[in-house]
């Protein structure tokens, strides 16, 4: 069903969490696996796409056929975005769970235990998706938005608020779906329509994203 739809077109896509260093040994970090991404790349490059796929640091196999990238931290995820939606982008999906806070401070030596308690504290990091968003010229853009509660309005709002052509939520408080599971159900919304996929697996999921996101892209052109 894919066959084609997305042929010469240019993709890029993050997936997987990323890490926030504290010290050399520890980090803060999320639950992500990487499979809604990895799954969204294979998907988009059975579709015909050039695929670059800027990761986190995950434990699947890199895709056949996919330009893999990996990253570490939320800031080296924006600057590999950054330099791959510059070689030419029409298509930008983020997937990834990145880390909206780092810690101010990298220690460059183990933190060692003393007092009871241990303050950190936590800087914002960019937000990878509204930076390409905004920028002039921006390629049709992607969010998904990972959400404990009211999923259609905060989703719905983020879409609004960071300028994206569709958002893709994910109801993250249904055990056994979402985060780090080989399932996932969502609920895909674009200015003017939305469409709910399953549950099922994330490889079926993928498959119908992309889909959907070609016709609105095919629509908006
Ligand atoms: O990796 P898996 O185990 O397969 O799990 C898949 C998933 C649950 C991680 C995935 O389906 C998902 O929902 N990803 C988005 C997770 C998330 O961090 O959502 P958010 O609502 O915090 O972020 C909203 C959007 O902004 C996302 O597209 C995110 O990639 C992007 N973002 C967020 C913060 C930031 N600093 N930069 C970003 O680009």
């Amino acid at each position: 069903a894919l066959e084609g739809i997305l042929r010469g077109r240019r993709v890029v896509i993050t997936a997987g969490p990323t890490r926030e260093p504290l010290d050399p040994v520890r980090y803060l970090s999320n639950h992500s696996s990487g499979k809604m991404g990895y799954a969204l790349a294979e998907a988009a490059r059975d579709a015909g796409a050039r695929v670059v796929l800027v990761s986190g640091p995950v434990s699947l196999a890199p895709p056949a056929g996919v330009e893999v990238r990996p990253v570490v931290t939320a800031e080296d995820m924006l600057g590999a975005t950054l330099a791959a939606v510059d070689e030419g982008c029409d298509l930008f999906v983020a997937t990834a769970a990145v880390a909206d806070y780092r810690p101010q401070n990298r220690a460059g030596d183990k933190i060692k235990k003393s007092s009871e308690t241990l303050t950190v504290s936590l800087v914002r990091n960019p937000d990878i998706l509204a930076t390409v968003a905004a920028r002039p010229g921006a390629p049709f853009t992607v969010g998904f938005a990972a959400e404990t509660r009211d999923v259609a309005r905060y989703a719905t709002d983020k879409m609004a608020r960071k300028n994206l052509r569709m958002i893709v939520a994910n109801d993250v408080s249904v055990p056994g779906l979402g985060f780090n599971s080989d399932r996932n159900a969502v609920t895909v919304f674009w200015p003017g329509g939305q469409a709910q996929i399953g549950p099922d697996s994330k490889q079926a999921i993928a498959t119908r994203l992309v889909a959907l996101i070609s016709e609105q892209m095919d629509k908006s052109a």
